[in-house]
C-alpha cells in the first residue's frame, strides 16, 4: 500500500494524485483522498474508488479543493478491494480521516468493543477502528487523540491523520510500516516511500518505529508515541526524480531490464581492489578475523530476493568454501529456528521494508546473531536494523516484478563471496580471474540485450503454452526458479521450476508438446548431464527452449548467452528470460508493471 500527504499553499488534490501515481506500484486495488476543504463551511471532504488512481481522478467531486490532504493506494489485506474498503477511513462524525498501511492484529476485538459502544462500521477494514478510536477520544490535541488511539492497537502501522478541528496539521505515526517526511519550503510532504517525494524535495526524515510527527506548513516535529521529542535531522536522498520516469520505454519493466548494464557497473564502482585481488565492502562491518570465524552463512529473503539469495549461497560455497544456504524469511521466522553464533545471517531485500524479512532480522538480533543486509533502498528499515551490509545500488525499481535489482543482488553476492573467499583459501590467481569476470559483466549484459528481437520472436512462439517447465542443475537451478517466477508474475502462465536431475523422478509425467521446457544449459562440468535431460524431454515429444553458451542440438531453440567464469554464469543466464517473460506478457496483453493481485513491497505479514 502507499500513503501520501501534503500541507502547504498549493492545490492539494492534483499533488496527491501525482503522488499516488508514483506509489501505485505498491498496491492498486483501490485509492482515495481526504482533504480540508477550502470551500464554504470547510470541514473534511473525501473521495475514493475501487481500482486504479485514474478511476479515482475521474470520480473526484467538482468542488474538491484545499491545501491540506492525505491519500492512499491500497493492496487489500482485510476486506475485498471495493469503494467502501478504500482508504481514507472516516469516523462517524466525519471529523477524522485516516490512511493506514499495515495490519491491526486486534481489529476484530476492537470492532466488537466499539460496536457495543454504539459505533457503526461501514467497511470491513481493520483501519476503520482507528478512525473511530481517534474520533471518540476526548483529549485536547490531535497528537494526544492519536496517541490515545494507538495505545489500543496491536499490530503494524504507518498512518497519516487529518482532523476537521485541527486544519493546520497532519499527524503521522509509524510502527513497522514506513513513514517518510519530505521537508519543503513552507510546505511539507509525507509518504510511505521516497518515490512520491523526490519530484518535490530531496530533504527527507525517515521515522523510526514508535515515532510520530506533526506536520504544519512551515514546521515539523517528531516525538515518540510516549510524547518525548526526538531529533530528526533531514537527510538528502540521492535518487533523481527522472529515475522514476519511463524515458521512452513502454513499461518500467522494459526500462529496468535495459538499465542493467549501468546498474551492475554502479554495484562494482569503487569496490574493486586489484592490489589484493579482492573487493572493498565499506559497510560490511566485518573485519578479516571476524570473516574467518564465520562457520556458516544463512541467507533470508522473499520472492525474487530469495532466489538471488539461493544463487548467492552457491557463490559463497564455491568461492569461500563456507557452507551456505538460503531460506524464505517467512518460513524461517515461523519455525523457531536454531540461531547459531558462528553463523553469518544475511537479509536480502530490494525495498528493505518487507515485513517478513524485517521480522526475521528482529528475531535474529534478539537472539544475539550477527545479521548483515543486502539491500537496495538506502536508509530503509532492514538497512538500519542490520549490523552492516552491502547496498546493491540498482537505483529505484518501480515495476512490481524485480529485474535489475535481482541482477545487482546477485552481483553483490558475487562481491561478498569473493571477499570472504580472499580472507580464506581463494588464491590470488582465482581472485584475479573472478575480478576480470565481474568487470566483463556490463558489456556482456549489453550483448544479451542486443539479442532482444530473437527473444521477442521466441516469446510469441511460446505464448500459447498453458504451462511451462523450467529446469536447471546446481548453478542453473535458482536461475530456472527465478525465470519461472518472472513468467508467472507477468504473464499468468503457470510455470514450474525443477532441478533437471529431478525431472525423471516425477514431473517428466507432465511433458508433452503442450508443455514446453525452458532449460538452463551452461557450458560447465555438468553440460553432458544437462544434455541427457534434454534427450529425456525430446523422447517425450516436449518442446525445448535452451538458454546456453552454445547452440543445443536437442533443443528446438537456443538463446545463446556470452560465457563468463563458471562461478558467475548464473548472473547472466536469467537475463534473456526476463525479456522472455516481458514479451510473453506483452503478446498476451497483460498489465506488465502492475500484475494482478501483487504489490511491490509487502509491508504486512
Ligand atoms: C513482493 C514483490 C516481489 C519481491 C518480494 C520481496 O512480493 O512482489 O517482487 O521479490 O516482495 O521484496 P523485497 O523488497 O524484500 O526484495
Amino acid at each position: 500500500c502507499g500513503i501520501v500527504g501534503y500541507i502547504g499553499k498549493r492545490d492539494v488534490a492534483p499533488l496527491l494524485l501525482e503522488g499516488l501515481q508514483r506509489l501505485e506500484y505498491r498496491g492498486y486495488d483501490s485509492a482515495g483522498i481526504a482533504l480540508h476543504s477550502s470551500g464554504k463551511g470547510g470541514g473534511l471532504k473525501s473521495a475514493k474508488a475501487k481500482g486504479r488512481v485514474r478511476e479515482l481522478e475521474a470520480r473526484l467531486p467538482k468542488r474538491f479543493a484545499g491545501t491540506t490532504g492525505i491519500a492512499h493506494t491500497r493492496w487489500a489485506t482485510h476486506g475485498a478491494p471495493n469503494d467502501v474498503n478504500a482508504h481514507p477511513h472516516l469516523d462517524a462524525e466525519e471529523k477524522v480521516a485516516v490512511v493506514h498501511n499495515g495490519i491491526i492484529d486486534n481489529a476484530a476485538e476492537l470492532r466488537t468493543r466499539l460496536t457495543a459502544e454504539g459505533f457503526t462500521f461501514v467497511s470491513d477494514t481493520d483501519t476503520e477502528v482507528l478512525a473511530h478510536l481517534i474520533g471518540r477520544s476526548e483529549a485536547a490535541t490531535l497528537e494526544e487523540k492519536v496517541r490515545e488511539a494507538l495505545r489500543h492497537i496491536e499490530g503494524t502501522y504507518g498512518i497519516a491523520v487529518l482532523h476537521a478541528d485541527f486544519p493546520d496539521r497532519i499527524v503521522v505515526a509509524r510502527n513497522g510500516s514506513p513513514v517518510v517526511l519530505g521537508i519543503g519550503e513552507k510546505e511539507m510532504f509525507v509518504s510511505s516511500d521516497v518515490a512520491a517525494l523526490v519530484s518535490h524535495t530531496r530533504q527527507v526524515v525517515t521515522l523510526d518505529d514508535g515515532e510520530m510527527a506533526t506536520l504544519k506548513a512551515d514546521d515539523y516535529r517528531t516525538y515518540t508515541t510516549e510524547g518525548s521529542r526526538t531529533s530528526a535531522q533531514p537527510t538528502t536522498v540521492e535518487w533523481e526524480a527522472e529515475s522514476y520516469d519511463m524515458g521512452g520505454h513502454d513499461t518500467y519493466m522494459h526500462k529496468e531490464i535495459h538499465e542493467q548494464a549501468d546498474a551492475v557497473d554502479r554495484a562494482l564502482r569503487g569496490r574493486i581492489d586489484d592490489r589484493f585481488s579482492t573487493v572493498h565492502l565499506g559497510g560490511l562491518n566485518l573485519d578479516a578475523r571476524e570473516a574467518r570465524a564465520v562457520r556458516r552463512v544463512k541467507i533470508l529473503g522473499c520472492g525474487t530476493s530469495y532466489h538471488a539469495g539461493q544463487i548467492g549461497a552457491q557463490m559463497i560455497e564455491e568461492l569461500a568454501r563456507i557452507p551456505a544456504d538460503a531460506e524464505p524469511a517467512s518460513e524461517f521466522r515461523y519455525r523457531n529456528p536454531v540461531v547459531d553464533p558462528d553463523t553469518l545471517y544475511i537479509a536480502v531485500s530490494q525495498s528493505g521494508e518487507t515485513y517478513d524479512v524485517l521480522a526475521a532480522v528482529q528475531e535474529l538480533k534478539r537472539k544475539g546473531a550477527r545479521v548483515l543486509g543486502l539491500v537496495n533502498v538506502v536508509g530503509s528499515a532492514i538497512a538500519r536494523e542490520t549490523d552492516g551490509g552491502i547496498y546493491v545500488h540498482a537505483g529505484p525499481e518501480v515495476c512490481v516484478v524485480s529485474t535489475k535489482c535481482f541482477t545487482n543482488m546477485v552481483v553483490s553476492f558475487g562481491l561478498l563471496a569473493l571477499h570472504l573467499g580472499r580472507t580464506r583459501d581463494l588464491s590470488v590467481a582465482d581472485g584475479k580471474r573472478i575480478l576480470a569476470g565481474l568487470r566483463k559483466l556490463p558489456a556482456q549484459i549489453e550483448e544479451i540485450l542486443a539479442n532482444e528481437a530473437q527473444i521477442e520472436e521466441l516469446a510469441k512462439e511460446y505464448a500459447d503454452a498453458k504451462s511451462m517447465m523450467f529446469i536447471g542443475r546446481v548453478r542453473g537451478y535458482p536461475v530456472a526458479r527465478e525465470a519461472s517466477l518472472k513468467l508467472k508474475e507477468v504473464s499468468y502462465i503457470h510455470a514450474e521450476a525443477y532441478p533437471a536431475s529431478e525431472l525423471k523422478h516425477g514431473p517428466l509425467a507432465l511433458i508433452e508438446p503442450a508443455m514446453p521446457t525452458v532449460a538452463i544449459v551452461p557450458d560447465d562440468e555438468l553440460l553432458e548431464k544437462n544434455r541427457a535431460a534434454l534427450e529425456e524431454i525430446k523422447a517425450r515429444s516436449g518442446r525445448i527452449l535452451a538458454v546456453a553458451h552454445s547452440v543445443q542440438e536437442k533443443a528446438d531453440h537456443t538463446i545463446v548467452v556470452p560465457k563468463n567464469e563458471h562461478e558467475l554464469d548464473a548472473i547472466l543466464m536469467g537475463i534473456p528470460l526476463q525479456l522472455f517473460a516481458y514479451y510473453t506478457a506483452k503478446a498476451m496483453g497483460r498489465d506488465i508493471d502492475k500484475p494482478r493481485n501483487l504489490a511491490k513491497s509487502v509491508t504486512v505479514e
